[in-house]
């Protein structure tokens, strides 16, 4: 039997696509455990979520690593000490540096709330990638769960799905229409690259 991978949850905020990982990890009995959530922020819902279910709960930030080579260092560390296999972002907000994203070819994730390439890139996040979709009339908007690689929302696709756009959305609730498909996708392209790593 090969052995389960293990997997790293970086997020910076509430943590629902985290917890939705994590239940379809449980629910389905993956070949995967998640063995630590790293943040940016300690206070965040997903390290409260972290060290609610007993799984490590890493706090790195330029804040308490000012130096950026030693914040590196420390994330790349704590990454091997755990000896992760996968490493998916889950409202992450900073940027991965280049040094791990070379070190995980293929193996870092991330979920995007818009239909990549449309409303990616620099800037792109939170309320502002759904009032950019609003803006430009868009009919359709969705989600994509790509590879990271060392330019913004890029990679590979893994997984992508639609959701209408409809005329009475505002920004909030068109995010929410796209969250609720971010909870399915994100765990499929999971199963999909666990199936691939075999
Ligand atoms: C999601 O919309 C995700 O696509 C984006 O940040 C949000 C994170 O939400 N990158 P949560 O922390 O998983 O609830």
């Amino acid at each position: 039997m090969t052995a389960k991978k293990n997997l790293a949850v970086f997020c910076s905020g509430g943590g629902s696509n985290f917890k939705a990982l994590r239940e379809r990890i449980l629910e389905k009995n993956l070949p995967c455990q998640i063995v630590m959530c790293l943040s940016n922020n300690s206070q965040c819902g997903a390290m409260r979520y972290a060290r609610e279910n007993g799984i490590d709960a890493v706090h790195l930030s330029s804040k308490v690593v000012p130096n950026e080579s030693e914040l590196t260092r420390r994330m790349l560390d704590e990454l091997e000490k755990r000896k992760v296999d996968l490493i998916l972002l889950a409202g992450y907000m900073k940027r991965v540096p280049k040094e791990v994203v070379q070190k995980y070819p293929k193996r870092i994730l991330n979920i995007h709330p818009a239909l990549l390439p449309k409303f990616g890139g620099e800037g792109m996040y939170g309320l502002n990638v759904h009032r950019a979709v609003l803006e430009a009339k868009e009919k359709e908007s969705g989600a994509t769960v790509h590879f990271v690689t060392e330019n913004y929302d890029e990679g590979e696709i893994i997984v992508q799905e639609k959701v209408p756009v409809l005329p009475s959305d505002t920004p909030e609730t068109l995010a929410a229409r796209v969250l609720e498909v971010e909870h399915r996708i994100y765990a499929d392209a999971l199963e999909k690259t666990l199936a691939r790593l075999g």
